[in-house]
């Protein structure tokens, strides 16, 4: 009880307040709409926010071009919302498309350097050519608008070649980041029923070659929807090969046209599908759809991030979690800007390789997760202060809360105290950010700040009312243009996960505070995820994961703070009739979790104990094993059927 008593505390204690260096402010992308529009402050801005239908409108004009205009801003039938009825449109349009016609062509879209050091450019028009060749090739293997495409690929140019080539021709894609496994992305192709996937042979993690293709062979024998394999070669290791299924990227591109019309599509038409971690055991696939999204994604990376046609912009986070979707891929092309993609890790082959290539490349906005910070905190400064990081002029942090000490480390040792941080909260499921500073927002360390304008949040009591400076939901009473359209072929879990609590206002999962200046403290999630490293994983995940080791009983999984990692994943095991309990059994039902989700996934702690907590009607109390375990109260147990089973926790073995 203590230790969260404590952090309430030093929250609550945290009052200091930093304004925004005066320069930035007054050359700032949001204060020049601000001025077009005759708009004095934020307070004025966040009021014109809540006209939906005019303001996202008026910044609809400034960012996309539609085919043919809209009917409607908005048409809400809660819980669903359409954007921009009635529009012809295809994100592809502006994302490449358009800077064909103008000196953009010649600008470089992404800075691109391989773990082993190697370092590619490649300009609007190269990825443009690129980007049609794949899409003629997919067409001729008869993938059509509407068809879903799986792309599993390490954070290489690739990458985002391929999500545009499927975007281009009206095909949706289902990226699956490269860290799960087999049996992972097998359960996300086989509920995406996606036709093609495109992967490469393997990418370089740590030094070592990490293996993709033999992890996707292994996958299509549960995924019998795919026809094609679509290989990059980009190590050039011996890999195994099904002549009739597997083709070579380089082979399909090699004679295709420089050119492929972009299919028109409506705004509102299926952009891609992202699976993420719900409650229950499987994945949910977040639907999101061209025309919202890009208005929504590209607003808020322009306002928030300030980014200017000099920017060098580098969003660390791999393009197979939403983050990288959205402001690795579509945003920062949609505004024309310069990206840093890089293929490996933070730490390789020295701590210092992110600090050498901001230096490098110049880089001017850097936007990063709190996992991150922790673990270049924990290498010590000295390592940021052999390179000149006075190229920066923004910071960004994302994924879970940042704790204000890191917060401060990041300002003072990575920004020089020059740079603003702009935490921003948002999810899978709003597809760009909701509560951030702007450049122009007053920081506190350790606050997101408020909802941006055109956004409308709250922290709600059980009742569904108001509460300020204390915790409560998280909820959004307003729809928002990069909002989820939808769960892909589950209806009912869309409703009942976000809508159902409280009638026509999402509830994001999150428990937060809104103090009495209106600034929100994300306090961590209310369901039964657990962020791992800012990475979404659900303990049903990781316990099915674990009963399926021939074994485990029954497993019970939870997540416990971590001091860089944010949390980490902890089990209690009940094992099997007969089975002995060993050392050797432990590290085995880490691997079986790791071979099953993926690395992400791999329990720190594997406790072996008789009995766990349940109730009369057999549910395992997760949250009573949770609080146990934290040493927090245990609060009512009146309906567990076994109450002695909560002390064995702490005297597991
Ligand atoms: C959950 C969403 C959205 C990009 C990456 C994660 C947590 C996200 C913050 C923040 C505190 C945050 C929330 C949220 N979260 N950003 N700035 N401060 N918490 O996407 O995997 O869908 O996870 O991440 O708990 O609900 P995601």
């Amino acid at each position: 009880m203590a230790t969260s008593k404590e952090t309430v505390e030093v929250l609550l204690t945290e009052s200091r307040v930093f304004m925004p260096p005066k320069e930035l402010v007054e050359c700032s992308n949001v204060k020049r709409w601000m001025e077009a529009h005759g708009i004095r402050d934020l307070d004025e801005l966040l009021k014109r926010g809540e006209d939906l239908e005019w303001f996202w409108g008026e910044v609809a004009k400034e960012f996309v071009e539609f085919y043919s205009p809209y009917k409607k801003v908005l048409e809400w039938n809660p819980p669903h919302a359409k954007w921009f009825v009635g529009a012809q449109y295809n994100i592809v349009h502006d994302a490449l498309d358009k800077h064909q016609n103008t000196w953009r062509r010649n600008k470089v879209a992404y800075i691109y350097e391989g773990e082993p050091g190697e370092v590619e450019k490649l300009t609007y028009r190269e990825l443009y050519i690129e980007v049609c060749k794949l899409a003629n090739a997919l067409k001729s293997l008869g993938v059509k608008k509407g068809d879903r495409v799986g792309l599993y690929l390490p954070m290489i140019p690739q990458l985002p070649i391929a999500m545009l080539a499927c975007a281009k021709i009206g095909a949706i894609h289902s990226v699956v980041f490269s860290g799960f496994s087999a049996m992972a992305l097998a359960e996300r192709m086989a509920d995406a029923e996606a036709k093609v996937i495109i992967t490469c042979d393997s990418f370089y993690r740590r030094g070592s070659k990490i293996p993709l293709k033999s992890q996707v062979d292994e996958a299509l024998k549960m995924a019998p929807s795919i026809e094609k394999c679509i290989v990059y070669k980009r190590t050039g290791d011996q890999i195994p090969w099904d002549e009739k299924r597997d083709l070579w990227w380089h082979e399909i591109v090699k004679d295709q046209p420089k050119f492929c019309e972009t299919e028109r599509m409506d705004a509102n038409d299926i952009l891609y599908l992202l699976y993420t971690s719900g409650t229950t055991g499987r994945p949910k696939g977040v639907i999101h759809c061209h025309g919202g999204y890009a208005v929504g994604t590209t607003m808020t990376l322009s306002w928030v991030f300030d980014l200017k046609d000099e920017d060098i912009w580098w969003c660390t986070a791999d393009i197979g979690w939403v983050t990288g979707h959205s402001y690795v891929v579509y945003a920062p092309l949609i505004l024309g800007a310069t990206s840093i993609l890089y293929e490996g890790a933070p730490d390789w082959p020295e701590p210092d390789r992110w600090w050498d290539i901001i230096e490098r490349h110049g880089v001017t906005v850097f936007y990063t997760s709190p996992t991150a910070i922790r673990m270049h905190m924990r290498f010590g400064e000295r390592w940021a202060q052999k390179h000149d990081l006075s190229s920066l002029r923004l910071l960004g942090s994302v994924g879970e809360p940042i704790n204000p000490e890191a917060w401060i480390w990041f300002y003072r040792h990575i920004g020089g105290e020059r740079c603003p941080i702009m935490d921003t909260w948002w999810q899978t499921e709003t597809g760009s950010f909701i509560i951030s500073p702007l450049p122009i927002t007053p920081l506190k360390p350790g606050s997101a700040t408020k909802p941006l304008p055109g956004f409308s949040a709250e922290v709600f009591d059980e009742y569904g009312k108001p509460v300020v400076n204390a915790g409560g939901n998280l909820v959004l009473l307003t729809p928002w243009p990069s909002m989820l359209m939808g769960l892909y072929k589950a209806e009912e879990r869309y409703r009942s996960t976000y809508w159902e609590k409280y009638p026509n206002v999402y509830l994001a999962g999150d428990i937060a505070r809104k103090d009495s200046d209106g600034y929100f403290w994300i306090q961590g999630r209310a369901d039964d995820i657990i962020k791992v490293a800012g990475h979404r994983i659900g303990n049903a995940e990781i316990e099915s994961a674990c009963v399926s080791h021939p074994a485990v009983a029954e497993a019970v999984a939870i997540g416990k703070p971590h001091p860089i990692k944010g949390e980490s994943i902890v089990v209690f095991v009940v094992l099997k009739e007969g089975v002995k309990e060993s050392e050797d059994l432990r590290k085995d039902i880490r691997l079986h979790v790791r071979k099953e989700i993926g690395p992400v996934a791999q329990p720190d702690e594997v406790w072996f104990v008789d009995a766990l907590p349940k109730t009369r009607s057999g549910k395992i109390m997760r949250r009573v094993v949770r609080a146990k375990i934290l040493g927090m109260p245990v609060g009512d147990i009146s309906t567990l059927s076994n109450p002695e089973a909560i002390d064995e926790l702490t005297k597991a073995r």
